[in-house]
């Protein structure tokens, strides 16, 4: 069994694991990303990819990051030292947790700014500014925010205290007690949207679009997208899963709980797409029109239907509130490693940490406005057009979440003990032997093969 040197409390229960989980995993990913990557991907050839990268790829590397969280008790550089380090392998894995902080700072950045987003639509929703929207003025309302470097900031800076104060504060545990009413809430509104989307003409189109794949869509580029947007959704490849497996207590079924997270991750995402799509169509939207694209089609929804002005603050409030527990995740790892490697206290280590975070978002800021024409890998065909935040998202989700992930499912498969995993997993032999092959062969090669024709489309 593993060396418990730093046992840290753990979960009091299950459900308290999987809140956190969950609450890391579903987010702005699910309800902003996954519908405006597949109208850019072209619909359902994007999302079949996704789907089976999720089953393929990022389930293995969930469990995978579980596995080596409860066996190290560790922060992640430390985890993958410890573990690296009892198998003599070298202490150079303890990059791959490193690379996972800075990836999480790079990410929280722009998602923060995104979150500020949610926010301002709070209380666009509040004051019932969506009665009575057309297409014209939804853009309008939309590109209005975008112009505003001010405004934007504004509500990044908001969206920021918000995380750092819940850090600070000690009260993230509170926070994902709430998720257990809350969480379920964002699927019933959802739900709801989708039940209203349902009704509009462009219901069948819409949701054809999204679940009928047309193969000759796909490229390179979009599997690439869709590879990245695995790693994303899932809270994969910054150690931030591995940190909550710290928690794990060995009789929790690591294979199961993976199995849920990704189903409700994955839900959460098609609903989206699915309230999302016939809205485009039923008013001849552009559904390529970026990540402004829920932005620009629910408030048509909300200012249309009965109960929209109710619904519409609701769901613009779930949407902060999922966007909220995720950065507090993605904060936590920045403020642990700077903790330990710097004299500052807990506190200090947040308030700098979310200070950091937070004046790098302004370049993200700037990308939509002042800085919208500045291109700065310009020269180079592959980010040819890319602002800072177009630069942010391709390096996080479609470099460095690959790769580290990459290098966390080749520890597992080929450098950890066979029986290790198995006592760890405790699968029935039969599906360990298909997870093992799967892990080693299958997961693996589908990333590298990914990441290569991607990088070269
Ligand atoms: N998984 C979150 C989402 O889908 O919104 C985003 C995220 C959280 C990404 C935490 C990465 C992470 F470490
Ligand atoms: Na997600």
């Amino acid at each position: 069994m593993s060396q418990k040197s730093h046992t840290h409390a753990q979960w009091s229960s299950r459900v308290a694991f999987l809140l956190a989980a969950v609450g890391s995993s579903v987010g702005l990913g699910n309800i902003w990303k996954f519908p405006y990557m597949t109208g850019e991907s072209g619909g359902g050839a994007f999302v079949l990819v996704y789907l089976i990268c999720i089953a393929l790829i990022g389930l293995p590397i969930l469990m995978s990051e579980w596995m080596l969280g409860r066996l190290g008790q560790k922060n992640p550089m430390s985890t993958m030292q410890q573990i690296s380090g009892r198998l003599k392998r070298s202490p150079a894995w303890a990059l791959v947790g490193l690379a996972g902080i800075l990836g999480a700072y790079l990410i929280l950045s722009f998602y923060s700014v995104i979150g500020g987003w949610a926010l301002a639509y709070v209380k666009y929703a509040v004051t019932n500014t969506f009665g009575g929207l057309d297409n014209d003025s939804v853009g309008g309302l939309f590109g209005g925010l975008l112009e505003s470097p001010t405004a934007l900031l504004g509500w990044h800076s908001v969206f920021m205290i918000m995380t750092v104060g819940v850090v600070i504060g000690g009260v993230a545990g509170g926070l994902e007690r709430a998720a257990k009413t809350l969480m379920p809430a964002l699927g019933i509104l959802l739900l709801v949207m989708v039940l209203y989307a349902a009704t509009t003409p462009g219901f069948a189109e819409g949701a054809s679009y999204l679940l009928m794949p047309d193969l000759s869509k796909l490229t390179g580029e979009t599997v690439l997208a869709a590879l990245g947007h695995a790693f994303f959704t899932l809270s994969l490849g910054m150690g931030i899963m591995m940190a909550y497996g710290s928690y794990l207590s060995d009789d929790v079924n690591i294979g199961r709980t993976a199995v849920v997270v990704a189903v409700m991750d994955t839900v959460i995402a098609l609903m989206a797409g699915l309230a999302i799509f016939p809205i485009v169509f039923s008013n001849g939207l552009d559904a390529a029109a970026g990540p402004g694209l829920i932005f620009q089609t629910l408030p048509l929804a909300f200012g249309q239907m009965s109960g929209g002005w109710f619904f519409g603050i609701l769901f613009f409030v779930l949407l902060v509130f999922a966007a909220w527990t995720s950065s507090i995740s993605l904060l936590e790892p920045i403020v642990e490693w700077l903790e330990e490697k710097s004299p500052l206290s807990r506190t200090g280590a947040t308030i700098a940490a979310g200070l950091a975070t937070w004046a790098l978002g302004i370049a993200t800021v700037l990308s939509f406005n002042l800085w919208s024409g500045v291109h700065p890998l310009g020269v180079f065909a592959m980010f040819e057009g890319k602002t800072i935040f177009d630069l942010l998202d391709y390096l996080t989700s479609k470099i460095m979440l690959p790769l580290t992930g990459l290098a966390t499912i080749i520890f597992v498969g080929w450098y950890m003990q066979r029986d290790e995993l198995r006592t760890q997993l405790n699968m029935s032999s039969g599906a360990f032997s298909v997870w093992y092959a799967i892990s080693r062969f299958i997961t693996p090669i589908g990333v590298a093969a990914v990441f290569i024709f991607g990088l070269l489309h």
